[in-house]
């Protein structure tokens, strides 16, 4: 079990990468008015909810060391970038706010998980 956490750790971070490097590769294509929401933006938002469930299970049942506000506030803030990929996943080109919105929120929770 002890490989749990790490493992968990990890993938976090590549749903992390994914998403931001998501949001990364369609900024050029989004300033030209092309851009679109694409499947790195899906799997990597669909990652961070995952893992990041697993890693807030875990610790409750280890030492329970959660700090529930941080976790609350991440989550909202996740939930928010699913509904604007999965709402926007099918239109192109998308509006441009909506991969920069995707881009800030991402960025939001690395600042939150690194602060709170
Ligand atoms: C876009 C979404 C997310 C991003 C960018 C993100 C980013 C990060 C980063 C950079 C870390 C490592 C820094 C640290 O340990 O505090 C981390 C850890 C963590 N994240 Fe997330 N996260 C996201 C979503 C979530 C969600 C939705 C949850 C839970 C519902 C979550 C739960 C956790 C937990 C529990 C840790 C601590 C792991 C540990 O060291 O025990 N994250 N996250």
């Amino acid at each position: 079990m002890e490989f749990l956490h790490p493992l968990l750790l990890i993938l976090h971070f590549i749903g992390l990468a994914s998403l931001l490097g998501g949001v990364m590769v369609q900024l050029k294509a989004v300033a030209q008015g092309k851009g679109s929401i694409n499947a790195a933006m899906l799997h990597g938002a669909l990652t961070q909810l995952v893992t990041g469930l697993a890693l807030v299970a875990l610790a409750e049942m280890g030492d329970g060391s959660v700090n529930h506000m941080k976790v609350g506030i991440k989550l909202t803030v996740l939930i928010v970038i699913m509904v604007l990929v999965l709402v926007y996943r099918k239109k192109s080109p998308v509006a441009s706010w909506v991969v920069w919105l995707i881009g800030a929120l991402t960025v939001t929770n690395i600042v939150i998980a690194v602060l709170l």
